[in-house]
């Protein structure tokens, strides 16, 4: 059985491949779980793409990642990134690691995202790929 890759998307992701295309890419959230899912198979591995507008969710899929004995987590949280104390504690709180992935880079754009309560308590980083920061994520977790 390949172990499975957690791939958490939060609010406004669903909208990938519309929403503001000059920062996020042409790509939609189905376009990219396709290409993690062929590279996962190549990496035995198995992903578990999941999206939701609600903070909860995320929380809860965290959660479940470490019962289900996940291998990693690779988490988008979009803008709860830069808000979510109980998405931060969620990361503290499992043994399950987890990747910070961004299509944009954050740094380069307003300031309000440069802080990530995400990225305090994730593994790592991959920021500023668009669509291929989760392919670069995915290859992070067979070297974690
Ligand atoms: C994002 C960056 C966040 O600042 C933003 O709120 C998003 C998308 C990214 O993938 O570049 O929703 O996480």
């Amino acid at each position: 059985m390949p172990e499975t890759v957690f791939v958490l998307n939060g609010p406004n992701l669903n909208l990938l491949g519309t929403r503001e295309p000059e920062i996020y890419g042409s790509a939609t959230l189905d376009d990219i779980a396709g290409i993690l899912e062929d590279r996962a198979r190549e990496l035995h591995l198995e992903v578990d793409v999941r999206q939701s507008n609600h903070e909860g969710h995320l929380v809860d899929w965290l959660h479940e990642a470490q019962a289900i004995g996940a291998r990693a987590v690779l988490l988008n949280a979009g803008a709860y990134t830069h808000t979510s104390v109980a998405i931060h504690d969620a990361i503290k709180a499992i043994r399950t690691p987890v990747i910070e992935v961004h299509l944009s880079n954050p740094h380069t754009r307003e300031e309000f995202r440069h802080q990530s309560y995400v990225g305090m308590a994730a593994k790592g980083t991959v920021a500023g790929f668009g669509a291929a920061s989760y392919l670069v994520a995915l290859e992070a977790v067979i070297r974690l």
